[in-house]
């Protein structure tokens, strides 16, 4: 969850936050580190995988402006940029010019970047450090033999074309609107906010979520005559600022899936009989899914009304098969990767415990009903997706006007953990040819750990300041430099809306471990939180687990990490080393 700020909530949040998503629902308690055994249990025999069967488009949307969603007025989208001076003109000419792809530039009192070809200017609202943007453009899901793609094959593979094209979106760069807007998010939603997302300036950002891009692909499958496609999924890198242990880094993968079904016949008909038909049609493309023998031990199609209520553009027949459709399907997905899994394992089926798995209601701003579906794995329930009933007017939006359809989203890392058995998400980035050679195109292979190299713990102790960060944060990439910030010049805020940031966040800690260390970061965990009796100043204590995962780190090297991350605490959050 993302509510919570600090303290010992924020250790209980996080130790329930593996799979980070956008629900509102009460999320599992999973152990904070993912250490995926070699096999997973299940007693079916193995499914056909239709490796082939996948061709992938890149780059396929084309920039465009998109209209609000239903709850949003755009008079009070406070996250327009402000109107461009020629100065600002001229810097963004100065980034072509100098062509110094994604590194941070600081000239004339102005600052920006580059990013992938395309020159962004930044403002106070400006919050992604150079360590992120350094990782932009490796596109690990576009290399054949990399666990990534393999991995989103498999997906596709799931979901075969022409029926679904696939997409591929390497910028990473879009608008608030797109991210967040378009897609319903209330203006307070917590995955806005700075502590939580990446901002190049007030109006675009490091997406969040493969979600961004639903709008332009539901636009690609607005209606044509005689296409056959009603689908798609989207791969893409999405970034948030997260915590630091095994599963979770701040760049990410996730992929995103839809299908719709048109108002079906005769247009002479009346709508109410076109709807009807497509209803048949729905329950006909049910009965022609392929078998599975996955135990779904939880499955109800109650919705709440309050809670998890249908649309009420939407027929409730048609939604509920509509929901099992989405149901079936996922399953489908889930059981060709774990008997991907177990075959790459090697396992016998017989004497394993079945898998077991349950639905169970969600919240995304997007989709109603909404649902997610965990996994029992070593005795914990894993979110292993979530998905819904695509909005109505996000349909409409997209031209779709005679449309009903669901959508999902997953994070990739997640399944290629548990498929090759990667023990540490750190090992997806990294270049080590140990790592790589392990994985070829098109096969599952379990992980062989190269090296146990010695960890190397350090604590760091703090107290922090008694009032929230001010209009003018130390905080700051820019210096004294920017325009206004999104929540009229409050740069600590991302929306007007927003909730007045607390003094100190987890996230701030994490970010300038993550600079500072990199990848040299295992883990960083609140050890300790104290407030003195009389002054009322809280202090807290966390512990930064030094590790690499190719070679063993000296003493010297560490310490002169551990001595930056303090310096930093200080200068960029005005903390009072303990
Ligand atoms: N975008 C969501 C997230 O990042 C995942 C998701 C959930 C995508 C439901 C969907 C969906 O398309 O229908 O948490």
């Amino acid at each position: 969850m993302r509510l919570l700020k600090t303290g010992a909530f924020v250790r209980q949040a996080r130790s329930a936050r593996i799979c980070t998503s956008y629900t509102l629902a009460a999320q599992p308690v999973c152990p904070p580190s993912l250490q995926y055994s070699r096999s997973i249990p299940h007693s079916q025999t193995p499914a056909t995988i239709r490796w082939s069967s996948t061709q992938t488009v890149t780059q396929p949307f084309p920039e465009q402006s998109v209209p609000p969603f239903r709850e949003v007025d755009p008079s009070k989208t406070a996250t327009q940029s402000s109107s461009p001076t020629s100065d600002d003109t001229a810097f963004k000419e100065h980034l072509q010019t100098i062509g110094k792809e994604s590194k941070i530039v600081h000239e004339s009192g102005k600052s920006g970047s580059l990013i992938l070809g395309k020159p962004y200017l930044f403002d106070q609202t400006t919050n992604v450090p150079q360590s992120i943007l350094d990782l932009v453009g490796r596109n690990l899901y576009d290399n054949p033999d990399h666990p990534l793609c393999i991995t989103r094959k498999l997906i596709e593979s799931c979901f075969p074309s022409p029926e679904f094209n696939h997409f591929i979106q390497a910028d990473p760069v879009v608008s608030v609107h797109d991210n967040f807007d378009v897609l319903g998010f209330p203006k307070d939603h917590p995955g806005r906010s700075r502590t939580d997302t990446y901002y190049l300036n007030s109006s675009h950002l490091l997406r969040t979520h493969t979600s961004a891009h639903q709008h332009a692909a539901f636009k690609s499958l607005a209606p044509e005559d005689g296409s056959v496609t009603s689908g798609y999924t989207i791969c893409a890198d999405v970034y948030r600022r997260d915590s630091i242990d095994k599963s979770h880094f701040p760049i990410f993968h996730q992929m995103e899936g839809a299908k719709v079904w048109a108002l079906d016949g005769d247009i002479s008909q009346t709508r109410y009989n076109r709807m009807l038909s497509r209803t048949q049609k729905i329950a006909t493309d049910l009965r022609n899914l392929p078998q599975t023998d996955f135990l779904v031990t939880e499955q109800n199609d109650n919705y709440h009304p309050e809670t998890n209520p249908i649309q009420e553009e939407h027929d409730k027949k048609e939604t509920v098969l509509l929901a099992r459709h989405l149901k079936r399907s996922l399953e489908f997905l889930i059981e060709s990767i774990f008997r991907a899994a177990q075959s790459a394992s090697n396992q016998t089926t017989s004497g394993n415990a079945p898998i077991k798995a349950r639905w169970i209601e969600a919240y995304f701003p997007f989709t109603s009903p909404s649902y997610e579906i965990e996994v029992e794995w070593n005795n914990t329930w894993l979110e292993l997706l979530g998905c819904g009933i695509v909005q109505h007017p996000i349909l409409n939006q997209a031209g779709l006007r005679e449309h009903v359809g669901w959508a999902w989203g997953l994070g990739i890392e997640r399944f290629a953990m548990l498929l090759f058995g990667i023990p540490d998400i750190r090992l997806f980035w990294s270049t080590d040819p140990r790592f790589l050679k392990q994985f070829s195109q098109g096969k599952i292979t379990q992980f062989e750990p190269f090296s146990k190299f010695p960890a190397c713990y350090k604590d760091i102790a703090f107290w922090i300041r008694s009032a929230p960060a001010s209009s003018t944060p130390v905080n700051s990439n820019l210096g004294s430099s920017g325009v206004a910030a999104a929540a009229g010049g409050d740069a600590t805020k991302a929306s007007p809306a927003e909730t007045q940031p607390a003094a100190f966040h987890e996230n701030d800690i994490m970010e300038v471990v993550r600079d500072v260390a990199g990848s040299l970061a295992e883990d960083v965990t609140l050890v300790d939180e104290f407030v003195h009796p009389s002054s009322g100043r809280k202090s807290l204590c966390y512990r930064i687990n030094y590790r690499s995962l190719e070679r063993t780190l000296q003493n010297d090297e560490v310490n002169a990490l551990h001595d930056e991350v303090g310096k930093r605490m200080v200068g960029l959050h005005g903390v009072e080393l303990r």
